[in-house]
Formats: C-alpha cells, sequence, structure tokens
C-alpha cells in the first residue's frame, strides 16, 4: 500500500502521530481536517494529501476519528510490533538515548550496550547490560536485533557497522558522522543533530539580515 509514497510525507507522519496521541489522551474522539489543520499548523488540504496516500480515513462531514487514524498511522510507521535495540558506544549519547525509558511505549526496546572499554564491563544502564564487543558476535545469534543504534566515534563506525550487518543487523540508526554505505539491503537513519542547528543558525543569520 506505502510503495511509492514519498519521504517527506513519511517524514511528517510522526507529527500526526504525536499530535493525534495528545488528542488522545484529552479524551477528544473526533476532529475536522479544518481542526486538525488549525491545531497543526499545516493546511487542511495538505493533511487531506497526505492521508490520502494512505487511503484517507477521513469521512465527509465527520472529520477524522482520532484513535482509528493514530492506529492506523502507528501500524504504517510500524509502532504497533516491538523492535529490539542494541547500542553501540555505551558513552554520553548511548547512555543518554539507553536512559530515555520513553521510547519503550512507541515499541522501541533497548536490550543491551556494547562497548570496549573494559571499565564498563558487567555494568547496567536502567538495568540493561553493557557487553564487550567480543561478546556481540554471541548476543546476536541468540537474539533478536531489529536496529543497532550507532553511537561511536565515526574513526571506527564503518568498520562496526559492517560488523554488524555480517552478524545479520538489517537496520542501523547512525549516530556517528559518517556515511555509511552497507549496501542497499541495510536500512540506515542518520541522525545529526548539528545538522538541525546548522539550521537553526541559518535562520538566525537570515531574521538578522531582514530586520
Ligand atoms: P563518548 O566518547 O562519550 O562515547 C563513545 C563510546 O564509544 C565510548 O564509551 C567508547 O569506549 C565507545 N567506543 C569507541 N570505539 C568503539 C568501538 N569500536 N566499538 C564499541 N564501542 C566503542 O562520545 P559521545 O559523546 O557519546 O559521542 C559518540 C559519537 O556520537 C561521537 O562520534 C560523536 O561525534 C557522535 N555524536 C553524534 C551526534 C549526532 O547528533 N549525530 C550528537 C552527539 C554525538
Amino acid at each position: 500500500m506505502e510503495k511509492g509514497i514519498s519521504q517527506a510525507v513519511i517524514r511528517r507522519m510522526p507529527r500526526y502521530y504525536r499530535y493525534l496521541g495528545e488528542l488522545l489522551e484529552n479524551g477528544v474522539e473526533r476532529i475536522s481536517s479544518n481542526d486538525l489543520s488549525n491545531l497543526m499548523k499545516v493546511t487542511a488540504s495538505q493533511i487531506r494529501q497526505d492521508l490520502n496516500n494512505f487511503g484517507g480515513f477521513g469521512q465527509q462531514g465527520y472529520g477524522y476519528n482520532v484513535k482509528f487514524l493514530y492506529d492506523e498511522i502507528g501500524k504504517i510507521m510500524g509502532l504497533n510490533c516491538r523492535h529490539d535495540i542494541i547500542v553501540i558506544g555505551a558513552g554520553n549519547l548511548g547512555l543518554a538515548l539507553t536512559n530515555y525509558a520513553k521510547f519503550e511505549k512507541l515499541g522501541f526496546v533497548i536490550t543491551a550496550l556494547f562497548d570496549i572499554n573494559p571499565k564498563l564491563k558487567g555494568t547496567k544502564v536502567r538495568g540493561i547490560p553493557v557487553y564487550m564487543m567480543d561478546e556481540l558476535e554471541k548476543y546476536c545469534k541468540n537474539h533478536s536485533i531489529d536496529i543497532a543504534a550507532l553511537t561511536i566515534p565515526k574513526d571506527s563506525a564503518t568498520e562496526v557497522a559492517q560488523k554488524l550487518v555480517d552478524l545479520g543487523i538489517r537496520a542501523i540508526w547512525n549516530f556517528a558522522h559518517v556515511d555509511l554505505d552497507v549496501g542497499e539491503d541495510v536500512i540506515v537513519e542518520n541522525v545529526h543533530l548539528s545538522d538541525s542547528l546548522m539550521q537553526l543558525s541559518y535562520n538566525i543569520v537570515k531574521n538578522t539580515a531582514n530586520e
């Protein structure tokens, strides 16, 4: 069904999901596309266009059923199933991700961390064990892992990513500042907070220039 849907639409879906989740929490059962448009500051036609990619979900004169739409977007985004994650690199960033327990509410469960620093061997983060990298192969054989988060320095990221792929990992959440070339059958999602900061900086400069 989702074949051919642009990445731009897919990237907007989490925002719909977040807003609908908040509406649900506030006991709102249905919402018109105009009200959703005002709330999200997106045109009603954009909302209709986006959701039509997946078959609509709206009803003429009724608007959207919040719970139904929330569940459907959840299904589309694969949030109706659990995703087990291992974190490679138990440093500042790896710990920050692991300590954020709310990812679990979305079905993303961190089951283990891996590092090369022997001081971390046998430690736990929020009850989640930190293993050494030489234990990775055995762990991968005995556990089903959906995603590996890469929070290590870029110098070793390429080599470690390849190792993960060789061990059967098919999705990488990459925080290392390097473009990974791991083949087309592996899904890589890059997260670079600095890109977002640069975007912010650009807009500050643009605003200042217009003053
Ligand atoms: P950190 O130095 O606190 O942690 C890195 C950890 O990786 C250490 O515990 C280290 O022992 C471990 N490590 C190093 N090589 C390894 C290997 N081959 N296998 C397994 N573990 C290994 O660094 P921090 O602050 O957590 O940053 C980690 C990486 O993430 C850095 O490359 C940094 O540039 C990047 N980063 C990316 C951000 C983003 O938005 N994409 C934001 C912040 C950091």
